[in-house]
């Protein structure tokens, strides 16, 4: 939610700055500003996206060498020009960026406007810049210490990157909940919400953690200290990522890009890991790890939004293979009951982001309870990989489509392998099936890729429901899930109001429904139900629904009742849901391209969630 950039060095500004918002655009896109120190603390700042901005700017005077630019996703104060950051202090001396909330703005605005303080915006930002200007005349200090001084008296979260006209070579950053990475170049210093606009300049970063502040200052070395005044040493490190990843490589969207990416990202889950040859699956940042997750009295997964369903899927997959009990939760619920948690628990976040705020929390709370927690995060470095006490990163590269899809899948390859490794510590599997399973899962990156074959014949098909106004996705068992992932993917990026259901449930409600004007998509690919689904199929047909149904390639039964077939490769049901995703995902993509609708940057929505 919201993205932040920060430059200071020998380079102009401007491009560098420029250039990390729409790197960063996903976050948040609804205003866009920037702010350069050239003597004068220029500031241009707009409604809309980065691109509105960038012709916005146009030919102004963008000179400088130092500055801080900042792509949001409102949450005080509706998006227009004066409620986009970066924000002023009253003086205009200073100017600051920020993703985050202060929960207690109101209380500091008071006091400041009883200072004789005036608000431009309705932002909690405006209130946190004045109050470090305040501090800085008052308590005659400098930036990063009047920075601290105010951090100290705010409660909330927090990635902010704040510019002085009297410190004019020296930028001063702080986070407490929101993502903040530090970029060093040879003679310059890049700030970000994450490693995409830095990659391009240097692979040398420090994240930052919770409740420090960063000082970067032109011919210094980097300054990290706590809010509480303590001096910390910077730990350096390698980014892996590089800028092909980055960019749309002759897609037409990212998302449509990232969906073909899946035959690889797959690989790269699966990469050092699996080998089926020796019968072996090793996921390395869990071994020391594993044998308390295979003791584990129960497993509780917490997820949000995409990752939610990958967990539902690893629900099925934990007690298949491995019989062990698990909970999967939403964290945003998880977070706010009081749940039963103890030291015998395994806690596994899923998160793609790795920094949406109600995994994180759900985290803190299954921690002080003293479970175990295990991170299945895509981000490298990000707050829920180092909060866990161990994980396993998806390696699924940067996903930058709003729509999660790679991710998805390859959050499923993870959960597999963990329930494989589970199974076999606990001796729930025979050892001939444990081995025709890890065969299996190691053709399925050959399987996706002969299942994106479809996309031409989806496409086909897309043209038949531009207009449709409801969806029902049906599915069992394995394919539930996949149902309600369907259904959020098509209802982010089209806007068509789109339920999964598990398929028998549907007369219990959803059946009501069903006319002729109302597509049904079936994923119809079990093994275990598939009798049973078809009578839920012929349930649809005789209200004159039209099916969309997903099967297995060389499928009869189902092919004579459907009005469209999708076909999947053959593979074990567990594995199914990698392979029919792929399908659901096309659909939603083609749908909403021909319905006109940013795929990559839906309406309302952002990638990470870092507010409750
Ligand atoms: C947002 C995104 C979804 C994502 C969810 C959870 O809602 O738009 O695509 O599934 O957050 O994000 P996470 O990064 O924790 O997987």
């Amino acid at each position: 939610m919201c993205g932040i950039v920060g430059y200071v060095g020998t380079k102009q500004a401007y491009p560098i700055l420029m250039k990390g918002l729409y790197r960063l655009e996903y976050r948040g896109y609804d205003s866009a500003g920037i702010a350069i120190l050239n003597g004068k603390l220029i500031m241009y700042k707009t409604k809309g996206k980065v691109s509105d901005l960038e012709s916005y700017i146009d030919d102004q005077d963008t000179a400088g060498t130092i500055g801080i630019a900042h792509t949001r996703w409102a949450t005080h104060g509706e998006p227009n020009d004066v409620n986009a950051h970066p924000h002023y202090s009253q003086s205009r001396n200073l100017a600051m960026i920020h993703n985050g909330i202060i929960e207690n703005y109101a209380s500091l605005k008071e006091e400041l406007k009883n200072r004789g303080y005036k608000f431009e915006s309705d932002t909690d930002t405006e209130v946190l810049i004045q109050l470090i200007e305040d501090i800085k005349i008052n308590e005659k200090v400098g930036l990063e210490e009047a920075v601290r001084i105010a951090l100290n008296q705010v409660v909330g979260a927090y990635a902010i990157v704040v510019i002085s006209k009297d410190e004019p070579d020296m930028l001063v950053a702080a986070r407490k909940g929101s993502p903040l990475v530090v970029g060093i170049g040879k003679d310059d210093f890049f700030l970000a919400s994450d490693a995409a606009p830095i990659v391009e300049y240097t692979k040398d970063v420090v994240y930052i953690n919770d409740e420090e502040i960063v000082a970067v200052k032109r011919g210094e070395p980097i300054r990290i200290k706590t809010i509480g005044n303590k001096l910390q040493t910077p730990y350096i490190q390698k980014l892996e990522m590089n800028l092909t990843q980055l960019e749309k490589g002759g897609y037409e969207h990212f998302m449509l890009k990232e969906i073909f990416e899946q035959p690889n990202s797959i690989l790269d889950s699966l990469r050092g890991r699996l080998n089926a040859k020796e019968g072996t699956v090793k996921l390395g940042g869990i071994v020391d790890y594993e044998q308390k997750m295979a003791n584990a009295k129960r497993i509780i997964i917490v997820a949000c939004g995409t990752s939610w369903h990958a967990g539902l899927v690893g629900e099925y997959l934990f007690e298949d293979l491995a019989r062990m009990p698990v909970e999967v939760e939403y964290a945003s619920e998880f977070r706010y009951r009081n749940p039963i948690i103890s030291e015998e628990d395994v806690v596994i976040a899923i998160s793609q982001s790795g920094e949406t705020a109600d995994t994180l929390a759900a985290i803190e709370l299954a921690k002080s309870k003293g479970a175990t927690i295990i991170g299945i995060c895509n981000v490298v470095g990000s707050s829920i990989a180092r909060a866990t006490d161990a994980g396993s990163y998806t390696h699924a590269g940067p996903e930058i489509g709003v729509a999660s899809t790679k991710a998805f899948t390859a959050q499923v390859t993870i959960l597999t392998l963990m329930a494989l490794r589970l199974a076999q510590m606990r001796n729930t599997i025979p050892q001939k099936r444990f081995r025709e399973l890890l065969t299996e899962l190691e053709s399925i990156p050959q399987k996706v890729k002969e299942t994106l074959k479809i996309d031409g014949q989806v496409k086909e098909l897309a043209k038949m429901f531009v207009y449709a106004r409801n969806f029902l996705y049906l599915g069992r068992g394995y394919n539930f899930p996949v149902a309600m992932e369907g259904a959020l993917k098509l209802k982010e990026i089209s806007y068509i109001h789109a339920e999964g259901y598990p398929a028998a449930e549907m007369k219990h409600g959803p059946i009501a429904l069903i006319d002729s004007e109302m597509p049904v998509v079936v994923i119809a690919t079990n093994r275990g139900t598939y009798d049973k689904v078809i009578s839920n199929i012929q349930e649809v047909k005789a209200r004159k629904g039209r099916i969309v149904a997903v099967v297995t390639k060389g499928d009869k039964a189902v092919k004579e009742l459907a009005d469209f077939i999708l076909e999947v490769p053959e593979t074990e049901e567990l594995l199914v849901p990698i392979l029919a995703t792929i399908p659901l995902q096309l659909l939603s993509y083609h749908i909403a391209v021909m319905r006109g609708c940013n795929v990559d940057q839906p309406r309302n929505l952002a990638k990470s969630v870092t507010v409750e």
